[in-house]
């Protein structure tokens, strides 16, 4: 993993929307994997802007979304549908038919997960997957315990999840106890992936993730099994990492490395 600490959270997302940039502009016909929550709202905005300027073309994108509340249809403001649809898809110009999001109201969830990972492999796999991370070290919505191999399915969400996504809904009650979600497995599949991070709630998360062991009960440390992550966060995430200096250095200052 590479970790790359930012100043703030704006810093945070234009750096990742560079990212996504230069992706695109290698390969305009890229399969991206998207994330929802409050952590890539800024990343898409910044997407936003680029492409307003003409400087990003999503003509020829595909997308697959991370997970879905179950039971949710897709005009509920909850719903992750919904979301990508205000924060991202109504403002540039992805093509409808390559948006590919869980769905939350199937009627047989097994068929439906099997179906979504044969349409990410059918679309050549993912390019680039863009990820956020719970406050119990999840990777989409692989709670604790969950498979380090673990495939797209249905999945309890863990009460520090609820409890955390209740600022999203009226009342704790609401908040959907099942989940769609793509695995562990699926996601280390990607060819590259971003995880962004911003606060104080995620820095013990990070540091977990970053420099604890791999574990079942923290599912995005199995990223360090990755071999083209990057881990973008603001200091605020950053603050629990004791080797904070030697990413700083590889980051900023290091020399040359020898060519022979
Ligand atoms: C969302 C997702 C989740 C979030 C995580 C952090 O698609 O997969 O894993 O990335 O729960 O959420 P925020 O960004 O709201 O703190």
């Amino acid at each position: 993993m590479e970790v790359i600490i930012q100043p703030d959270y704006s810093e945070m997302s234009r750096l990742a929307a560079r990212m996504v940039v230069e992706v695109l502009n290698t390969k305009p016909n890229a399969v991206l994997g998207m994330a929802t929550g409050s952590t890539p709202l800024g990343l898409y905005q910044e997407l936003v802007r680029l492409y307003k300027a003409g400087e990003v073309d999503f003509s020829r994108v595909t997308t697959f979304n991370l997970d879905e509340y179950v039971g949710l249809p897709t005009n509920h403001p909850q719903s992750y549908h919904y979301f990508m649809r205000e924060n991202f898809f109504n403002h540039v110009n992805i093509q409808p038919q390559n948006i590919n999001i869980p769905s939350g109201t199937t009627d047989n969830y097994p068929a439906f997960c099997e179906w979504y990972e044969q349409r990410i492999e059918e679309c050549g796999g993912i390019d680039l997957q863009i990820l956020g991370i719970g406050s119990d070290g999840h990777i989409a919505f692989n709670e604790p315990t969950s498979s380090l191999s673990s495939r797209t399915r249905l999945k309890t969400l863990a009460k520090q999840t609820i409890d955390d996504n209740a600022r999203f809904f009226e009342r704790r009650e609401d908040v959907p106890v099942y989940a769609i979600t793509m695995g562990v497995g699926t996601i280390l599949d990607a060819r590259k992936i971003i995880l962004l991070a911003g606060g104080t709630s995620k820095a013990s998360a990070i540091a977990s993730m970053v420099e604890g062991p791999v574990t079942s009960m923290v599912t995005a440390s199995a990223l360090q099994l990755h071999s083209d992550t990057k881990v973008i966060v603001d200091e605020d995430a950053a603050s629990e990492l004791q080797m904070r200096e030697y990413y700083e250095f590889i980051y900023r200052a290091k020399p040359a490395a020898p060519t022979g």
